[in-house]
């Protein structure tokens, strides 16, 4: 687009509230504002997590709700360059959500909720909502959505809708004169709207003294001294973990990407009657029903059948079937440096089957390469 062309709006100039549609599929309903929205509007802006996440006014108070209610969403509707809806449910004010035009045929999705309406289902619903009146009602192709990175309630809103995820864009967001990372997201008028992605979640598992959970950013200190043990590092010298405290949040976060876009889910292994990280468990490379099971130990979970246990937990979990919440699959791989002995007879102690020895491809640390040995299990 050239810098002189106007900036494209909706296709409709609407007088504010009289001609602002009302859908609504019987539990939650959107709406145009209302004045007597300004309490809840209030509560809602001035709560931590929208201060947190979203670009409202610091701190939000009446006057900013008035501005709200009185300037931007009437002005937004009569010039067509976003539609703003109240989200109404059990009879009251629940939240906002907006299509703000960004081009032609294309419209960014914006939301948020009352503290007392969210965990209910009620931000999927009003997604929905506002993106079929979006595609029908606006002729829009595409809608995006840009989260500040972290946002995870908002990005399970927009997966469960049927959102697809790209990269990290560094910078992209600012934040009251910060620069923060975003996660961007597209949804086309033709697109399925469901979840496109299995989001792994893991779930608790428990026997043999450990108790398998996600990994938390109290775990830090036990990843940064995994990272930096020698046996650790010889075994898995690419192991991605984090080495200084400041390296644990992106790790985590990197974790929990993976089990959101469905590529791998990992456990941290706790001492069931502590619950201090022994050691992590991943199942990860899923295809045509197989997928890849892998491991390390912390110097203290070594020697006292913690990983042993854990695997025989984490096999289980994968070979079960949905019906049984398992992962489904029917084939888990296991792969080891040859000379890796403890892993090998982890591996035999959980029931894996030696399929071969290949050579010269696990790395070591000096930059040589060592056998690997591949066992299997079947479901
Ligand atoms: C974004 C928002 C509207 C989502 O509303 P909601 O769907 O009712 O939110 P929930 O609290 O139910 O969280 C949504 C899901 O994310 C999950 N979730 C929340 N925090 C999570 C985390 N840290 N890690 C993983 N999942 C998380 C919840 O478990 C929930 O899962 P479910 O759908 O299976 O129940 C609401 O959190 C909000 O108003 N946030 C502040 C404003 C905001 O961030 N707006 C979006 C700006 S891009």
């Amino acid at each position: 687009m050239l810098a002189s062309e106007p900036v494209a709006r909706h296709s409709a100039f609407v007088p504010f509230p009289a001609d602002v549609p009302t859908l609504t599929d019987g539990v939650v309903t959107l709406r145009a504002h209302r004045p007597s929205d300004a309490p809840r509007v209030v509560e809602q802006c001035a709560d931590p997590l929208t201060q947190r996440w979203t670009t409202v006014p610091s701190p939000y108070d009446d006057a900013a709700a008035a501005a709200f209610l009185g300037d931007v969403v009437p002005y937004a509707w009569a010039s067509a360059t976003a539609a703003y809806f109240a989200i109404e449910h059990d009879g009251r004010f629940a939240g906002t959500i907006d299509l703000r035009s960004t081009g032609v045929g294309e419209a960014e999705v914006g939301f948020g909720l009352h503290p007392d309406a969210r965990g209910r289902g009620v931000a999927r619903r009003a997604l929905t909502l506002a993106l079929d009146w979006g595609y029908a009602e606006r002729d829009l192709a595409v809608v995006t959505w840009r989260a500040q990175v972290g946002n995870w309630a908002s990005r399970r809103a927009a997966w469960s809708v049927g959102f697809a995820f790209g990269p990290t864009v560094p910078g992209m967001l600012d934040q009251r004169g910060e620069r923060r990372d975003a996660w961007i997201g597209w949804l086309t008028r033709t697109d399925d709207r469901g979840p496109r992605t299995r989001w792994l979640s893991p779930p608790a598992l428990e026997g043999g003294g450990v108790r398998l959970r996600p990994w938390r950013d109290t775990d830090g200190d036990r990843l940064v001294e995994a990272a930096l043990d020698p046996v650790l590092r010889a075994a898995l010298p690419r192991a991605p973990l984090p080495r200084t405290a400041d390296e644990v949040a992106g790790y985590l976060l990197r974790v929990g990407l993976g089990a959101a876009n469905g590529d791998r889910v990992a456990w941290c292994v706790a001492d069931a009657a502590t619950d201090v990280a022994l050691g992590n468990a991943a199942v990860f490379g899923f295809e045509d029903g197989s997928a890849e099971v892998g491991f390390w130990s912390h110097p203290a979970g070594r020697g006292r059948g913690a990983m042993t246990a854990a695997l025989g937990l984490v096999t289980a979990h994968a070979l079960a079937g949905a019906e049984a919440d398992g992962l489904g699959v029917r084939r888990l791989d296991l792969l080891t440096a040859a000379t890796n002995r403890g892993a090998r007879g982890l591996a035999e102690r959980a029931g894996f089957t030696l399929v071969g020895v290949e050579r010269a491809t696990s790395p070591t640390r000096d930059g040589d390469w060592d056998d690997t040995a591949r066992y299997e299990l079947l479901g």
